[in-house]
């Protein structure tokens, strides 16, 4: 079962490389566009972040007040994707405030996973 769960764990980061890296890609390259791969690596983040919300493999309690802000970042982010995703279509651009602030919102759900013990 602990191994099973660090598997799900490995996944849940994977989800978190994805949209981060999806996301730092077009940081970097100065398009600043949203991409579909953004909402598979969130997709795959919130499956496995779902399923190790649940106690299972593990001797220690879990922090559901973190989990809890962790999931409402996560459906904002997911709002955003979605917003930048429909301004893209009709303008041909994401607002900055909104690519800005998935980038931000992301590092701050990793962050929160690894520094609120
Ligand atoms: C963009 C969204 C997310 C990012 C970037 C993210 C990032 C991370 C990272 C980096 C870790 C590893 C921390 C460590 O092992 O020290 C982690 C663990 C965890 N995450 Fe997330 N997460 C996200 C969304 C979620 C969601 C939505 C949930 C649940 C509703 C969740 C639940 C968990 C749990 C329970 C762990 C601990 C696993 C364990 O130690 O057994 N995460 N997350």
């Amino acid at each position: 079962m602990e191994i099973l769960r660090h598997v799900v764990v490995l996944v849940h980061l994977v989800g978190f490389a994805v949209l981060f890296g999806a996301w730092v890609v077009e940081a970097v390259s100065k398009r600043r566009q949203v991409t579909p791969l953004m909402n598979w690596g969130l997709a795959i983040a919130a499956v496995a972040g779902l399923a190790l919300a649940a106690p299972w493999g593990i001797s220690y309690e879990l922090n559901y007040v973190k989990i809890g802000v962790k999931l409402v970042i996560l459906l904002i982010i997911g709002a955003l994707l979605g917003i930048g995703a429909g301004r893209q279509r009709k303008d041909g651009a994401v607002p900055s405030a909104i690519f800005w602030s998935i980038g931000i919102l992301t590092l701050l759900n990793a962050a929160l996973a690894v520094l609120w013990r």
